[in-house]
């Protein structure tokens, strides 16, 4: 079971050192934007944190943030929150905000099991797990976000209908998703043939990961719905 505390990251925290204007935006606009979990076991009060009843999705680990923002700017009505611990990604992510004037967005600066144990049941009407670290070594498989207690948690957060998306351009983070997420019973994989995974959906930016593409391989967009 995910318990909301005590919850080993895995990752870097800080990268190299940041600029004045990433350190001012962290010292300004963050506080603004984060997110506190309340103690259990109490739930976050979504509602609040946007100023009134919206949708709300999540995108776990967003990196340098601009698929999120990108998603936040598009849809306005719906409330967005990113959770990534990577404090340089953060302040990037702050940047991109500050630059689109977009109101939409709280962040959570830490592991996003801890705010997904906060989370209230059936909350989120789509979830983005994109590009998460593969952790290739079988060894660090456990590492890996995507396992069955997250996935178990995910489904009891998100609404029936709700839509899940996770991409990796890792040969073998693929099958490991396709055995841990396409065949969980609570969601049901949107494709029919192979070019539902391969090609890129329009509403999906490439994210600054997938840019770079380290690895050179192609990488996979997984559409699931939760039953
Ligand atoms: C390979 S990067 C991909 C970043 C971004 N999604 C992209 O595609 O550009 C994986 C990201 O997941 C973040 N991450 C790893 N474990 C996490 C966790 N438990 N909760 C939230 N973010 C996490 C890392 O800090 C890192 O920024």
């Amino acid at each position: 079971m995910i318990e909301g505390r005590g919850r080993t990251l895995y990752g870097r925290r800080r990268g190299k050192k940041l600029r004045a204007g990433q350190e001012a935006l962290l010292d300004t606009l963050l506080p603004k934007l984060l997110i506190e979990v309340p103690s259990e076991p109490q739930k976050l009060d979504l509602a609040a944190l946007f100023g009134g009843t919206r949708e709300v999705w999540l995108e776990v680990g967003f990196g340098a943030g601009e698929h999120l923002v990108w998603q936040a700017e598009q849809h306005a009505d719906v409330g967005l929150i990113g959770a990534e611990p990577f404090i340089n990604g953060v302040a990037k992510c702050l940047a991109h905000i500050e630059r689109l004037g977009v109101t939409n967005v709280r962040l959570f600066t830490d592991d996003a099991r801890l705010l997904m144990a906060a989370l209230p049941d059936r909350s989120l009407s789509r979830a983005f797990v994109l590009f998460p670290d593969p952790w290739p070594k079988t060894r660090h498989h456990k590492r890996r976000f995507v396992q069955r207690a997250t996935l178990d948690l995910l489904a009891r957060l998100m609404k029936p209908g709700a839509e899940l998306r996770l991409a990796t351009d890792d040969p073998s983070y693929l099958p490991w998703v396709v055995e841990h997420a396409c065949v969980h019973p609570a969601f049901e994989w949107l494709a029919d043939r192979p070019s539902d995974w391969r090609n890129r959906p329009a509403d999906w930016p490439p994210t600054r990961y997938e840019q770079k593409m380290l690895a050179g391989h192609k990488p996979v967009f997984l559409r699931l719905r939760r039953r």
